[in-house]
């Protein structure tokens, strides 16, 4: 195996600052910033404590500066692209907006991120809706995932429909152009979680989406804070989290400040863009707009023509270095299927619906160390509807 290098024939893993003798393959879920990254926002933040009053006075300013040129990389219109701190942000974002009506029923899939459809699922309880989960199988067809989510929607008026565009747990790309247009036939909203997307695909942003968020800190290798929320329905009105100054402001300025949130992150993301297509060397790559040598073939079989760019790009990080392979967890390499699981998501269980992190291995390592209340179990049924049943939150929610 070849490793990747960079434009002045270093392994590209020295970009990073990984832990000596430790090697990374899930970069899917947490990232990892170039050390030049880590320095460009730490020269910020100097910026910053150098200068608090000046800072803040001046980042609103810059901050649009940046989400403009962010845009341009995303090719968006920049007066659709709002920055949120992660897809979580955004998603939640989404759901506040809605919040104020009543009766809002949701649908999702059992291949959504878990905290996502929590959140979807939430917003169902709190306006008195009801949430539905479609089945889809690992193998399906991007025409037997259309159907499918079509006829759900015939059987269950859908206000918001939440799909990903790169499924996490499973590593589908699904195809979201089609799942919008039957969304809309249906009268629904749909939400697209592109957490994935950007740095992996070449047009990363579904633009018949009336909503769509991505994280920069993934496959972008932003640091962590950055992430969009692209807003194509103007129509539907969306107010950031956090009520600050900007709140009088159109969408999407009024994002730009967050009171005295540390900004750094958005400001650097485009640096950290321009810095892997400057720093690593190779011709033009097929999957994404950036100067990436084209992804290496693997030795298996893919596991569905669906999944072939996500999986390229991980076996890209695998042979750069940036990824790779010392811990990996025992008989998670079972199949095809799981092997992507793995690759994507190592530190959650590879159950579709659902992800259960921190898992026993990361609990071990001592990382992921959240206070969870028990995610739901996954559905035994492969048929929808699955009308979610509120078991989650517990009491302390319960007064919504
Ligand atoms: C599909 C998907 N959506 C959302 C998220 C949440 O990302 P964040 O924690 O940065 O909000 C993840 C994280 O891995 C994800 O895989």
């Amino acid at each position: 195996m070849t490793a990747l290098a960079t434009a002045t024939n270093a392994p590209a893993r020295s970009l990073w600052r990984f832990a000596e003798g430790e090697t990374q393959l899930n970069h899917g879920s947490f990232g990892g910033v170039p050390v030049a990254i880590l320095n460009a926002q730490q020269a910020l933040k100097d910026e910053m404590e150098g200068d608090p009053v000046r800072w803040f006075c001046t980042l609103p300013d810059r901050v649009a500066r940046a989400r403009v040129e962010i845009a341009s990389i995303l090719g968006v219109p920049s007066d659709r692209l709002a920055m949120v701190p992660n897809a979580s942000a955004g998603m939640s974002v989404v759901y506040s907006s809605m919040a104020g009506r009543e009766r809002i029923n949701v649908m999702t899939t059992n291949h959504g991120y878990g905290a996502v459809v929590m959140g979807a699922e939430r917003l169902a309880r709190r306006t008195g809706g009801h949430s539905a989960i479609v089945a889809i199988p690992l193998g399906a067809s991007d025409e037997d995932i259309v159907g499918r989510v079509d006829d759900a929607l015939s059987s269950n008026p859908t206000d918001l429909l939440v799909i990903d565009q790169i499924t996490s747990g499973s590593a589908r790309l699904l195809p979201t152009g089609k799942i919008c247009d039957v969304a809309h036939d249906h009268g629904a909203v749909i939400a697209i979680d592109g957490a994935h997307a950007p740095g992996v695909l070449s047009e990363p942003v579904e633009e018949k989406a009336d909503f769509w968020v991505g994280n920069l800190h993934k496959f972008w290798c932003a640091p962590r804070g950055a992430a969009v929320l692209v807003r194509n329905n103007p129509d539907l009105e969306v107010m950031p989290l956090i009520d600050s100054w900007g709140a009088r402001d159109p969408f999407p300025a009024r994002f730009d400040y967050q009171g005295t949130l540390d900004s750094t992150a958005w400001l650097v993301s485009p640096t950290a863009w321009n810095y892997l297509d400057e720093t690593v060397a190779g011709p033009a790559s097929t999957i994404t707009p950036r100067n990436w040598p084209p992804m290496p073939s693997r030795s298996s079989p893919m596991p569905s023509p669906g999944t072939a760019s996500a999986h390229r790009c991980l076996m890209w990080g695998i042979q750069s270095g940036l990824c790779g392979c010392s811990r990996s967890p025992a008989g998670q390499g079972a199949g095809p299927g799981i092997t992507t699981v793995w690759m994507l998501c190592a530190c959650r269980s590879s159950t579709p619906r659902g992800l259960h992190w921190p898992s026993p291995s990361s609990r071990a390592r001592g990382i992921c160390a959240f206070p969870r209340t028990p995610t739901p179990p996954p559905p035994t049924s492969s048929t929808w509807p699955i009308t979610g049943s509120p078991s989650w939150p517990t009491s302390s929610e319960s007064s919504e």
